[in-house]
């Protein structure tokens, strides 16, 4: 007899962001229909969590699917130090073209901790190239992921996942990040409060700031209002230090913008991006950079060089696969459709907190979240509510108390009053604690 996958998942696979042993043992996906996930039993999962915030326009879209199978029948990978190719290139413009001022420099690597990694390194390489040798320090914000390699990690620490190398990261300074919600009263002194903190903190050895803008999103879908990153970018220029946007997940539509740049009218010096950026296909991160930094990086010799790469930067197939899901995002009907999410997210919030039903409602674009019961990542109560949701055929993963959606641009609007009305009974029958 053969082994049932789930068998031989059990006894060599180690899944990420897990305890093993008391997890319930994973669902077997085997196929996905726009914003379903199709599972060896016959069922289906509404997947309101876009697949840990990647899948933008549904599982398995035909026209991104196709593009890869053309793709992947032609030229499936290539050396990108002595090559380039036109799937690349046209991604690079396209990025180019979208993102504000002379964020013109795309520099592709594998995924959202290395579009990181790649940010802090070219910030600091750049201070060494122009000479400014007193400019090595970071900063970042509490509350703030970045990704779980050492550098993300470190401008990450205070997301509290990382103890077991604590001693293993380096000093970065964190500021106070003024979340907020709707009805908050304490906002404006809240961000005030954190750009006192924030002037403090620049000093002539800060290189950069690395900010999730709008939405701080693994600990917890923490918004802040656009004008606070307005006030940020304003003193960090002044101090003569660069801002990075990890844009990993807020870009690509999620905030109801294109990009949380735009939407807060910012333009930075580095912006991190992935997840979305294949539109769920394949992983792929890209650090786009101002034109006047990557103007540093040049000379004779190597020696001002980023001497950075990896094996799979610019895979071909990722690189259509980007095409092909930035041609579906720039539509009229993908910009309909993420409205339309704006629009149900606000109304149904608002009825639950009329109910009195739930903490600190809040939603940015496609993203809305609100509070329930008690307890950190991974808690009993987010268990217990996850459960409910999967006894209803709904795909979450509640951070902590935090209850969250981020479904697929393509979910039909019933679907999502479906999830909305399950939350409410959620709330409403204390499951998990919740109130
Ligand atoms: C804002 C942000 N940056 C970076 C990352 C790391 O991305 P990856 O998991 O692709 O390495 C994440 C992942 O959740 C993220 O949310």
């Amino acid at each position: 007899m053969t082994d049932s996958i789930l068998d031989l998942d059990r006894r060599h696979v180690w899944h990420p962001f897990t305890q093993a042993q008391t997890a319930p043992p994973p669902m077997v996906a085997v196929g996905g229909r726009g914003a379903h996930l199709l599972t060896e039993d016959g069922g289906q999962v509404l997947d309101l969590i876009s697949s840990w915030w990647v899948n933008l326009h549904g599982h398995a879209h035909p026209a991104i699917a196709a593009a890869v199978a053309d793709q992947a029948a032609r030229l499936e990978q290539v050396v990108f130090a002595d090559f380039t190719h036109a799937p690349a290139a046209r991604l690079a413009a396209g990025l180019a073209t979208l993102l504000p001022g002379d964020l013109d420099r795309v520099f592709f690597s594998d995924n959202g901790s290395t579009a990181v990694e790649v940010a802090l390194k070219v910030a600091l390489q750049y201070f060494a190239n122009i000479g400014d040798e007193r400019r090595r320090r970071l900063v970042a914000f509490d509350g703030g992921y970045h990704g779980d390699t050492v550098g993300a990690m470190s401008v990450g620490r205070s997301s509290g996942y990382f103890r077991a190398w604590d001693g293993l990261l380096f000093p970065v300074e964190m500021l106070p990040f003024p979340a907020s919600w709707e009805g908050d009263q304490e906002v404006a002194a809240k961000e005030a409060e954190a750009l006192e903190t924030i002037e403090r903190a620049l000093g002539p050895d800060v290189a950069a700031v690395i900010v999730e803008p709008l939405v701080q999103g693994a600990s917890g879908m923490r918004m802040c209002r656009p004008s606070f990153l307005v006030a940020l970018a304003a003193r960090v220029k002044a101090a003569g230090a660069l801002l990075v946007f990890d844009e990993v997940m807020t870009g690509f539509g999620r905030t109801g913008g294109l990009f949380a740049c735009l939407k807060a009218g910012v333009t930075p010096d580095l912006v991190c991006l992935s997840k979305g950026l294949t539109g769920g296909f394949l992983p792929m991160g890209a650090t786009v950079v101002r034109e006047a930094i990557y103007r540093h990086f040049l000379g004779e010799g190597l020696d001002k060089a980023f001497l950075h790469g990896h094996s799979y930067t610019a895979n071909p197939l990722g690189c259509v696969a980007g095409l092909a899901s930035l041609e579906l995002l720039l539509g009229e009907a993908c910009r309909s459709r993420i409205a339309a999410i704006e629009a149900i997210h606000r109304g149904r919030l608002a009825a639950l907190a009329a109910a009195g039903l739930g903490r600190h409602h809040r939603s940015c674009g496609t993203i809305a979240a609100v509070e329930l019961g008690e307890g950190g990542y991974g808690s009993a109560a987010g268990s217990k509510i996850k459960a409910f949701f999967l006894e209803h055929g709904m795909l979450l993963r509640p951070i902590g108390s935090v209850i969250y959606f981020m479904p697929p641009y393509c979910i039909e609007p019933a679907d999502l009053h479906r999830a909305w009305d399950v939350l409410g009974e959620a709330a409403a029958g204390g499951v998990g604690g919740a109130t």
